[in-house]
């Protein structure tokens, strides 16, 4: 095996203390994604956009990177091959656990966008859209997310990785999301071998080849264990 492209979701940051989206209690039945994860919702009401960006930015400062973080940065180090590591997740758990050039395709929370000038910078701890962009002086300050509506950021790359790969993984993901709950298809077209990695079977299992089902801090430990001793 020479090449192992991952996607990890909220799951895998569960056990950190950072919530999911669709589980129980999951921010998604607290919050309407209408209001706070789409650009109509920011137009409508920026300052309700931001008070909840940084509310998440804030648990993200507080969290610490958990087992299953730790073990796919030790797989990128010590895989003979490459390891593409893809997420869904805007926290940065995956960099402070030692993972390198981690693919966010739903931006960061520790990034700010320019929605005028597309200028980038690392967000304070509490952004406010009224302060200016420090590039271009305008106002329209929001957070680095890909909300609903938006293009993913990197797909080319992720396409190009996902047609050589010999093994996807799906880890702590619900598969309801697109285009990253195409990625199996996308993988399984081409030949891989695919595995998911959750705390219980997600709705796209039919195309996966192998579960292993638990809580990401047990299942991904033992699966980086069992791959590197092949
Ligand atoms: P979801 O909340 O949809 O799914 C989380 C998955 O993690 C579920 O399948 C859970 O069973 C699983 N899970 C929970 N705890 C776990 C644990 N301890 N170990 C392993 N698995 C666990 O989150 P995502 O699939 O990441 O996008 O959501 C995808 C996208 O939807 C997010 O990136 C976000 C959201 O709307 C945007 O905001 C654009």
């Amino acid at each position: 095996m020479r090449h192992i492209v991952i996607l990890t979701g909220a799951g895998v940051s569960a056990e950190s203390g950072l919530g999911t989206f669709r589980d129980q209690d999951g921010l998604w039945t607290k919050y309407d994604l209408e209001d706070v994860a789409t650009p109509e919702g920011f137009s409508r009401n920026p300052a309700l956009v931001h008070g909840f960006y940084n509310a998440r930015r804030a648990n993200c400062l507080a969290a610490s990177p958990n087992a299953a973080h730790a073990a796919l940065a030790r797989l990128q180090d010590a895989f003979n091959g490459r390891v593409t590591l893809v997420t869904q997740n805007v926290d940065d758990l995956h960099e402070r656990a030692g993972a390198d050039d981690v693919i966010h395709m739903h931006g960061t929370l520790p990034g700010a966008l320019c929605a005028v000038c597309d200028h980038r910078w690392p967000a304070p701890a509490s952004m406010d859209y009224l302060a200016a962009c420090p590039s271009c002086g305008g106002p329209d300050t929001r957070p680095d997310i890909v909300w609903f509506g938006e293009m993913p950021y990197r797909m080319e790359e992720i396409y190009t990785a996902l047609q050589d790969a010999d093994l996807f993984v799906a880890i702590g993901t619900s598969g309801t999301v697109y285009p990253a709950a195409g990625f199996v298809a996308e993988a399984h077209a081409v030949g891989a071998q695919t595995l998911e990695i959750n705390l219980e079977p997600s709705t796209t299992n039919g195309l996966f080849d192998h579960a292993r089902i638990g809580p990401a801090t047990k299942t991904v430990p033992e699966w980086v264990q069992d791959i590197l001793r092949q």
